[in-house]
């Protein structure tokens, strides 16, 4: 028997798949049966993972979102539903019936939930055919991802991604319900907006009613979530979508989601402890890891010091030592130099790191580190005795001994050294302590060190430039005892900003903001913007301060990201259902694509320029 059914449409026949009766109603999900339902009649409704003939046998493994239940079929079993398992094929639709039985002696699957038990069908249809999918809908699939994210719908249906995308639901629910619980009220925020300032470029959104005017999309919600604090709500929540036009990375997407709270009346504690109450929460209720402790908190200049990073992983040692003061003065020009220059000479030491990397290796490191501008990499090893270094024979013996002491060295370790300007230094040695962390395979997934970054500059300086930026945003409010120094040293000025990082990822950051109209002014013009400019941008902010303004402070997650660390992911595309690939575009619909002439003429818009041209 075929499963198709011929039917009269306005006189024409049309071969089609088979329908839904009234009685079809599915009573469970494929992985839910178990032992406990031997003997119970049960509809399922799922795609084929694969069916086998075995000449009077067919088994169909049917998989739906739960995971896979075998579906038997035998001489019992009747001719016309036999054939029509018969006929099916990987990714066909079916609505089967039958009843819950163990499965024979030797035929038990130890490899599945589901392995001990199978369905004796005795009713089948075949509610919708299927072309033989571009690839494989199996775990671990290691198809080309380009492949997968055009045929997206296919990918999710393999079941660790469909997996991360349910598990993702689970972390959104605890995350409404603690902040729920905690007195924050959930408030959609406009997504076409004038541009909101957080460093990237913005989306724009051309307006048909006021040609050649645009909108943006939201960088992300902080000027309404403030406005939403001088109206009195007090404690904003949203889960919101946020649009950056920046380069992609790992941990990067153009269009994300942020946790986005804010809070009045708050100082940066309290900020601080409602968030981290929240992550204890999460990390307690989904993963069962009880975090009693605080989280460790380190000024943003300690991080660099010792990390190279404001975003450092805390799961591994080799933290970076000053060399400055041992080798000033030194023979060798390229320590000395980068001194005299300005900048520092620091290291690392990578402990029993001797035997670890071979000469071809430890080029291989310098070269990485070009990539953060770093000139070169001076190493010492000491492997039994047997000292090699591309830098000892240009220093002093006691030179050598100063450094090696300083750095903790002792025999069977590997340094590192780089001398150059302090930012190049603490780039290149920040990233090389993680990339060595990764290639010694020392990084334990399951293991989850959080940090609170404080203190971090207000401004940083763009060099290329020549002008200072707001390290966050310009609505960070400086520290007190630093306020003196905006007229005389604007770089050494502090925020009252805080980062929240996890394993060497910045997972959320927030400041307390300034809610004082004078001091929002005279940020604005640090930057360099004049009273037209200011009120060209942020007019409407400046006329809400003036209205009572409470003091008021937030934090903002990455969705994304948390999810990604917390399911143990190095992708932030694992845990998005529809994500963007590198170059910004999505390969399934293929956007952006050319709007038609009619849209442009209407939005008084000419193309100049097209991406094939
Ligand atoms: P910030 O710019 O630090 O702060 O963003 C908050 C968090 O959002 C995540 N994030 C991203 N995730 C994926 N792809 C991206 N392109 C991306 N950019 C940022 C990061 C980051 O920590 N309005 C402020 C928050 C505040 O001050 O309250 C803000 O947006 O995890
Ligand atoms: P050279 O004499 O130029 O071959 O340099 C000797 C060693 O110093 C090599 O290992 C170089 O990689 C290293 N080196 C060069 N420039 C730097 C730098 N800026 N910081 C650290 N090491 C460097």
């Amino acid at each position: 028997m075929c499963a198709l059914n011929s039917r009269k449409y306005g006189g024409t026949e049309l071969k089609m798949a088979e329908l839904l009766s009234k009685n079809d109603k599915r009573t469970c999900y494929c992985a839910e049966l178990g032992k406990n339902n031997v003997g119970e009649r049960v509809c399922l409704m799922g795609w084929v993972q694969r069916q086998r003939d075995l000449g009077s046998l067919i088994f169909i493994d049917l998989r739906d979102r739960s995971g896979i239940i075998q579906l038997a079929f035998d001489e019992h079993t009747d001719k016309g539903v036999f054939d029509t398992a018969f006929s099916a094929r990987g990714e066909y639709v079916l609505c089967v019936k039958g009843v819950v039985r163990h499965r024979g002696e030797g035929a038990v699957n130890t490899n599945i939930p589901t392995g001990e038990i199978e369905v004796a069908v005795d009713e089948i249809k075949i509610l919708s055919k299927a072309q033989t999918p571009p690839f494989e809908i199996v775990e671990n699939s290691d198809v080309k991802p380009e492949l997968r994210l055009k045929h997206r719908y296919l990918d999710l249906r393999r079941p660790d991604l469909a997996r991360n995308i349910i598990e993702r639901n689970k972390i959104v629910k605890i995350t409404r319900d603690f902040y729920a619980e905690n007195g924050f009220i959930d408030i959609e925020t406009p997504c076409l907006i004038k541009p909101t300032p957080e460093g990237a470029r913005d989306y724009l959104v051309p307006s048909r009613v006021h040609p050649g005017k645009f909108y943006a999309l939201p960088q992300s919600p902080q000027l309404y979530k403030q406005i939403l604090m001088v109206s009195g709500f007090d404690r904003y929540f949203q889960i919101a979508k946020c649009f950056r036009d920046e380069d992609l990375r790992a941990d990067r997407q153009p269009e994300f989601t942020q946790i986005d709270t804010e809070m009045s009346f708050v100082n940066e504690d309290d900020v601080m402890d409602v968030h981290e109450r929240f992550l204890k929460k999460l990390f307690k209720e989904y993963k069962g890891i009880e975090m009693n402790e605080p989280f460790l908190r380190l000024t943003w200049r300690e991080c660099m010091e010792r990390f190279g990073s404001d975003k450092p992983d805390l799961r591994f040692g080799f933290e970076l030592t000053d060399l400055t003061e041992e080798v000033r003065g030194c023979g060798f020009k390229v320590f000395a130099g980068a001194v005299e220059n300005g900048g520092s000479v620091r290291g690392i030491n990578i402990v029993g790191g001797a035997d670890k990397f071979s000469r071809k290796e430890i080029d291989g490191l310098a070269d990485f580190v070009k990539s953060y501008k770093a000139k070169g990499l001076a190493w010492y090893k000491n492997h039994n005795g047997e000292i090699s270094s591309s830098y000892a024979k240009f220093l002093t013996e006691e030179e050598n001994r100063r450094v090696l002491e300083k750095l903790g060295a002792k025999e069977g370790d590997l340094i590192f050294i780089v001398a150059d300007k302090n930012k190049v230094v603490f780039d290149s040695l920040g990233a090389l302590r993680c990339e060595i962390a990764k290639r010694l395979g020392i990084l334990d997934k399951n293991e989850f060190k959080f940090l609170w970054v404080t203190e971090f500059p207000l401004f940083e300086y763009d060099e290329d430039e020549g002008r200072y930026y707001p390290m966050h945003h310009p609505f960070t409010m400086p520290m007190e005892e630093d306020l003196g120094l905006i007229d005389t040293d604007l770089g050494a000025v502090r925020a009252k900003a805080y980062d929240i990082v996890l394993n060497g990822c910045e997972i959320g950051g927030g400041s307390i903001r300034i809610h004082d109209p004078e001091i929002q002014k005279k940020m604005f013009e640090c930057l360099g913007l004049d009273e037209e400019q200011q009120q060209n941008k942020f007019g409407f902010l400046l006329e809400a301060f003036k209205y009572g303004t409470p003091p008021h402070g937030g934090l903002a997650f990455g969705l994304d990201r948390l999810v990604m660390l917390v399911l143990g992911l190095d992708d932030i595309r694992d845990v998005i259902a529809f994500p963007k690939v590198q170059n910004a575009s999505e390969p399934m619909s293929m956007c952006p694509s050319l709007p038609d002439t009619k849209a442009l003429e209407e939005l008084s818009i000419a193309v100049t320029k097209t991406e094939e041209e």
